[in-house]
């Protein structure tokens, strides 16, 4: 079976890269897809955030990275995508998964998959990634160093 990890990635913590990696061992091929809609507060546009990932996933079996725009749902037909795989992480993300995944079910038949979280990084965010890195804060345990390091030269720190 073929499986999406969709998501914005701005940017790829090891969060992101544990739950791709397990849903990896689970389904043959996994398509590791940023959303191209980008929000004012972004760090990352998305095309660098897909260097990032296929810096960081590039030699993984079956695991590839894109960019994808409009609907999921139009973009797993197009791709004979059978399953989406999201990390839960707690509660409140079920709260925001959990209508996608059942419009994403009604619109396309497209079935969800949830991984839990790994619990040391069920905390980790992109967001708060973002925001201790813009406050000067040391982000090097929750992103890979490929990431920390274009974090560092993007906000000058480095
Ligand atoms: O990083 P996120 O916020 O979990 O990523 C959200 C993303 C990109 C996976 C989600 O916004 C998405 O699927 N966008 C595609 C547009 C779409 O299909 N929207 C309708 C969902 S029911």
């Amino acid at each position: 079976m073929r499986a999406i990890c969709p998501g914005s990635f701005d940017p790829v913590t090891h969060g992101h890269l544990d739950v791709v990696g397990r849903a990896s061992r689970l389904f043959d091929e996994v398509v590791v897809a940023v959303g191209a809609n980008t929000s004012k507060t972004a760090l990352f546009t998305p095309e660098e955030r897909v260097e990032m990932l296929t810096e960081t996933v590039a030699g993984r079996p079956g695991v590839t990275v894109t960019l994808f725009s409009g609907l999921l749902v139009d973009y797993c037909r197009d791709h004979d995508v059978d399953v989406v795989v999201k990390g839960v992480r707690r509660a409140a993300d079920v709260d925001h998964e959990l209508p996608m995944a059942q419009l994403n079910e009604r619109m396309g038949g497209l079935e969800t998959v949830w991984l839990p979280t790994a619990a040391q990084w069920a905390p980790v965010s992109s967001t708060l990634v973002r925001e201790i890195a813009r406050l000067g804060g040391d982000v090097t345990p929750f992103v890979p160093d490929v990431v920390a390091t274009r974090i560092a030269a993007r906000l000058g720190a480095g």
